[in-house]
């Protein structure tokens, strides 16, 4: 099929790559002209494991091609995805101006019948305002609107793409649903199900699906809170308790907060979108409230450990994105972290594998960057791990022992095994279990 895929980020670009991978002609969009440019020169602007090995073979092959010349991109397209930015507006539900401009334009470019797929994580109901966008300039025989979101993870983007546990679409029509079929064939011959149904449902199952992860994250943060109170270990209730079918172990792990750039404006967006029905769906509230004081938890710890004054302390920190096989910066719980501990006084020397390049945009010469996490580690008083990357897991102590001046580690992951650290002789704070002396 030929596809069109506007907006080129963290899932268009994975996902036009892998329609590119399973043998359809896809041309990408973005208004980035500079982006547009460095993808035409063969760079992957994002770092996503494994995406580099599918991004070079389809361009070279043909099949994958990018541009910033919309009507061009849909001339001959038959399927255009829509995956473009929904960012929290200022009242926090979703910005829906990049989708609906968008579809505007395309309402008075597209000349034969065309799949329009929404595949930006959108509120209940902008599969009828995409309509709407549309049909103001183009015959509605012309073109269905359909509603595919994405469940994409980043860091395992281009396996949880190609091998998805459900693909849900959203849509009324017949001839849509045909196309969109035959599209996800190959990405489902395991035997993982393609769900039909109408497009509101499509729409809310991922902000349900979004916030019910969120939940859990909570959940678990709180539990781990209650765990320091009441002098319990938070990983061995996670085991307990994820060991149960009903429940299942995955995403039970306690840390600083969620973060990254669906979670918080997902659940604010279904938040919002409650409101505006005048329902006041209460868990969500509490589930953003508590990640807020989450986020907080860490640098607490730090301000305990240092009796409320971190005036010229050197903290140095592992990890910056919001997890780890991302270079993905946005809402990152370190970021927060790092502004609080920056107002205190304190000086910062960060350390990620992935994504500095990122927070040196933002943050210049506010912050110290180094080369490697030892490199953090020289003159630095105090360690805080904020992002699980693997290459923090198993550090060498001594080495800790003998660069940081305090002996002591913040640890907002919980890597390591309380044992170990306190026979490198380590003072270690970590979230839901015993402090370390
Ligand atoms: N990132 C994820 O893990 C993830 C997962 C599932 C769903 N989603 C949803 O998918 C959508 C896109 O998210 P993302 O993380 O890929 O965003 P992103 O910010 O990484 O990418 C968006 C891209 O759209 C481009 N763009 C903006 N306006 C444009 C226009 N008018 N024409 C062409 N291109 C334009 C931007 O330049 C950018 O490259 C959001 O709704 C998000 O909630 C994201």
């Amino acid at each position: 099929m030929n596809i069109a895929v506007v907006g080129t980020g963290y899932v268009g670009l994975v996902s036009g790559t892998c329609f590119a991978e399973t043998g359809n002609q896809v041309i990408c969009v973005d208004i980035d002209a500079k982006k547009v440019k460095r993808m035409q020169a063969g760079e992957v602007p994002i770092y996503e494991p494994g995406l580099n090995v599918l991004f070079d073979r389809n361009t070279h092959n043909g099949r994958l091609s990018f541009t910033t010349d919309l009507a061009a991109a849909i001339e001959a397209s038959e399927v255009v995805f829509l995956a473009l930015p929904t960012p929290p507006g200022a009242d926090g539900s979703a910005d829906l101006s990049y989708v609906l401009g968008v579809a505007e334009q395309l309402g008075s470019i597209i000349k034969k019948y065309t799949v329009i797929v929404d595949k930006s994580t959108v509120p209940v109901g902008t599969a009828e305002k995409v309509h709407a966008a549309l049909a103001a300039n183009l015959d509605e025989r012309l073109f269905d609107v359909v509603s595919n979101p994405e469940f994409l993870r980043e860091g395992v983007a281009v396996d949880d793409f190609m091998k998805p546990d459900r693909v849900v679409i959203g849509t009324s029509s017949d001839r849509a649903k045909e196309v969109m079929e035959r599209l996800y064939y190959p990405f489902v011959r395991q035997g993982n199900p393609i769900y039909v149904m109408d497009e509101r449902s499509a729409e809310m199952t991922k902000y349900a699906a979004n916030s019910y992860l969120a939940t859990r994250i909570s959940f678990m943060n709180e539990i781990a809170n209650l765990c320091e109170i009441v002098g319990a270990d938070v990983d061995n209730i996670r085991k307990g308790m994820g060991s149960d079918g009903r429940i299942g172990k995955r995403f039970l792990f306690a840390g600083i907060g969620y973060g990254g750039s669906c979670f918080p404006k997902d659940v604010k967006a279904l938040a919002k979108t409650a409101g505006e029905n005048d329902y006041d769906f209460k868990i969500l509230k509490s589930v953003m409230e508590v990640n807020q004081l989450q986020k907080k938890r860490m640098v607490a710890k730090i301000k305990d450990f240092y009796k409320g004054d971190v005036k010229g302390k050197t903290i140095a920190i592992w990890g910056l994105a919001f997890k780890p096989n991302t270079d993905d910066i946005r809402e990152a719980p370190a970021l927060e972290a790092i502004d609080e501990l920056l107002e205190l006084g304190a000086k910062v020397q960060a350390f990620d594998p992935e994504a500095m390049a990122n927070v040196k945009e933002i943050y210049g010469n506010k912050i110290t960057f180094v080369e490697s996490k030892y490199d953090a580690l020289k003159g630095a008083d105090a360690l805080a791990i904020m992002t699980e990357w693997n290459e923090f897991r198993t550090p060498d102590f001594s080495e800790i022992k003998t660069q940081i001046k305090d002996n002591v580690i913040f640890d907002g992951r919980n890597l390591f095994d309380l044992h170990l650290v306190q026979e490198a002789g380590l003072t270690y704070y970590s979230m839901g279990r015993d402090i370390v002396k």
